[in-house]
């Protein structure tokens, strides 16, 4: 339940700390036991529940999403059907730009409540803690717009958030010749960002036709002096070397890497970068390649997996989906695909020493499943196994039972 301490790496994401009839002891939101029935002292417990039968996990952790958008984008997939590449729609100012005008045209409470409706939803698949990006504004009252409806789930939402700033998501039409000062730009908004404390994390599309590699580590070095950690979005479509990059300036991680180079791969192992693999992104953008989660591990690189639920290349709030894709595409083991989403998702956004693993001491972030051992999920797809989500101790969601705080999408 507890097992080995810090990141998991390699041969490591084997280890699960499984404890067979366990018992586990939560006194004001921590807990203070997680073992063997058998050696569990005796509480006056308030309160018991039964899970005999159950899988009882620590709370998901998914740690890439871009939770904050206006509108949606289902009449893209008619061009998807015709075999229009994701990259050219973006060029016909579709795709990331068209949620882009969406966001922009969306009061901040419009793009609150739809939040909060998918926050929900994610919640139910058994999600404790997560990640959220703006990159929708694109300039600075907008980008702004979206980091402060983050900060306010923050506040009022069960879920743990830890917040990225993506201004550098796409290159808006008002720059189009020019992203290098569109880059300077964010540069100047990501001060205002942290002068505001509205994020932990700088994130940058480093893709053809978006920005290159030498652009992207310009950037990320800068919002490193600025005190940021840094991710990037590496290698999703064309093998540019994002992967590398990203270890050489030592971001916290490197997401997508469909396409990261043997020696990025090798690169992974030696650093501290997390590989953060969202295959429900490959599978949503048809490609037949996906990332080569094997190479990585056999590198000792430590694997994470996340839904990048977003409007256009994954639209999907369900991170047991992306369990199973990665049993079944990526060809993870099932420990391995249960630590890619507990303890190295809470890693590559800065919560492993809170969030991951049941543990003395921590939050109770756990979850109880209708299934009888960890095997099952990875292998049973495409429906919520969830029974009981506890956050902090407290029952944040039920099975069968409405959310009820917001019924819009
Ligand atoms: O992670 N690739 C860039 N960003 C997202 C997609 C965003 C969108 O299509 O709206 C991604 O795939
Ligand atoms: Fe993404």
């Amino acid at each position: 339940m507890d097992g080995k301490e810090g990141v998991r790496k390699g041969p490591d994401m084997m280890e699960i700390g499984l404890v067979e009839q366990a018992t586990v002891a939560v006194k004001d939101g921590k807990v203070i036991y997680a073992g063997p029935a058998e050696n569990a002292p005796q509480f006056e417990a308030n309160e018991e529940i039964d899970c005999h039968g159950k899988l009882v996990t620590p709370g998901l952790v998914d740690p890439h999403t871009h939770l904050v958008f206006g509108g949606s984008r289902e009449h893209e997939l008619a061009l998807k059907q015709q075999g229009v590449p994701y990259l050219d729609i973006l060029k016909q100012g579709g795709g990331i730009l068209s949620t882009v005008n969406a966001t922009r045209d969306a009061k901040e409470e419009e793009l609150y409540n739809k939040a909060l409706f998918h926050l929900d939803r994610i919640m139910s698949y058994g999600v404790t803690t997560m990640e959220a990006k703006s990159g929708y504004g694109l300039d600075e009252l907008n980008e702004l717009k979206q980091l402060r409806v983050t900060k306010q789930l923050q506040k009022d939402h069960p879920l743990d958030i830890a917040s990225t700033f993506l201004g550098a998501h796409a290159i808006p039409p008002e720059y189009k010749d020019d992203p290098d000062a569109f880059l300077s730009e964010m540069l100047r908004v990501m001060e205002v960002v942290k002068e505001e404390n509205l994020a932990q994390f700088t994130d940058i599309f480093c893709e053809t036709g978006v920005f290159t590699v030498e652009q992207s580590r310009k950037y990320l070095e800068k919002a490193k002096e600025l005190g940021f950690e840094v991710k990037i979005h590496a290698d999703e479509i064309d093998p540019l070397g994002g992967t590398e990059m990203a270890c050489e300036v030592d971001a916290i991680s490197a997401d997508h890497l469909v396409g990261a180079s043997e020696k990025g791969i090798e690169k992974l192992g030696e650093s501290r970068t997390i590989a953060v693999l969202l295959p429900g992104t490959t599978f949503y953008l048809n490609k037949n390649e996906f990332a080569k989660a094997r190479d990585m591990i056999e590198h000792n690189a430590a694997v994470a997996l996340a839904t990048d639920f977003n409007p256009g290349s994954s639209p999907t709030e369900n991170l047991q989906l992306i369990m199973n894709l990665a049993a079944l595409k990526l060809r993870m083991k099932p420990e391995e695909i249960w630590n890619a989403v507990t303890v190295n998702a809470a890693h590559a956004i800065g919560y492993g020493e809170r969030a991951g693993k049941i543990k003395e001491g921590r939050n109770a972030d756990i979850v109880i499943w209708d299934v009888p051992n960890y095997l099952y999920i990875p292998y049973h797809y495409g429906v919520n196994h969830v029974n009981t989500v506890i956050k902090g101790g407290a029952v944040a969601y039920k099975r069968g039972e409405q959310l009820g705080r917001v019924t819009v999408s």
